[in-house]
């Protein structure tokens, strides 16, 4: 008899996230009409154990998310990259905001204010009228992940995170700093290894699949570009994308 092929690929992981979205989606929606139906009528405790529910309901949803966006990525080619030339700065603008609503909805965390010095900000120092020629959805998924990735592992109460665009002539940089936690010079290229995550008491509860970066990485490198870290443990990470100008 013929051995069954057990290696997950790309399908099968589309496979499961897609099976995981309708029952995910009725219990966080349910979750949610009942949260706003009784609010008053509730019980301490069943007040906290739905907002927990909602949480992880959320959670959940973005690990499925992230899977989804994962496999797309795996099933673009160079060939059916959607390129289009865009202005670079209202596109990590875009980005900056997804990340920043996405951080909100999981810690519940303070969104910034210009004026209020608290929260997370991302700073964008972008020459106007920088265009550049890519997949714009794809590009705009690295600068989310990038700037998740800056706000997830930085334990700071205000998260500063700088973007910085320049033009080089024959490419386009594109770095996201962060003063978090930093990565180790042993896990500085390994963090590109699906499913890598660096977990110091192999506790396995850090968030996510350790797929954001390789996701990365294989965007960048359709566009023929590169991707590079410096880090210090303790000080935070600079990520810089280098994308050729065509
Ligand atoms: N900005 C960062 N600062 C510190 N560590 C990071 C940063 N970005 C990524 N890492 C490390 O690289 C690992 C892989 O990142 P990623 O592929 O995005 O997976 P995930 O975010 O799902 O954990 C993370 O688990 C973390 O250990
Ligand atoms: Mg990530």
């Amino acid at each position: 008899m013929e051995k069954p092929d057990l290696n997950l690929n790309a399908q099968t992981l589309s496979m499961i996230a897609h099976k995981l979205r309708t029952p995910l989606s009725i219990i966080n929606g349910y979750c949610e009409a009942v949260q706003a139906q009784s609010k008053h009528s509730l019980e301490p405790f069943t007040i906290k154990a739905l907002e927990e529910i909602s949480t992880q309901g959320t959670h959940l949803s973005q690990l499925v998310d992230k899977l989804s966006a994962f496999n797309r990525v795996l099933a673009t080619t160079e060939q059916n990259l959607k390129k289009q030339t865009v202005e670079l700065k209202p596109l990590i603008k875009e980005s900056a905001a997804k990340a920043l609503a996405l951080e909100e909805n999981l810690s519940g965390a303070p969104v910034q204010t210009d004026t209020v010095r608290r929260g997370t900000f991302v700073e964008t120092d972008c020459p106007p009228q920088l265009f550049i020629t890519v997949d714009a959805q794809l590009l705009k998924l690295c600068v989310e992940e990038l700037l998740a990735n800056a706000m997830k592992f930085n334990n700071k109460t205000e998260k500063v995170i700088k973007v910085q665009c320049l033009n080089h002539g024959n490419s386009i940089s594109l770095s996201v700093r962060d003063y978090g936690i930093g990565i180790r010079p042993q896990d500085v290229n390994r963090v590109f290894e699906p499913f890598y995550q660096v977990d110091d008491d192999f506790t396995g509860q850090i968030t996510g699949w350790g797929l954001g970066l390789p996701m990365v990485r294989r965007i960048v490198e359709l566009h023929n570009g590169t991707i590079s870290i410096v880090s210090d443990r303790g000080l935070g990470s600079i990520f810089t994308i280098n994308l050729p100008n065509v």
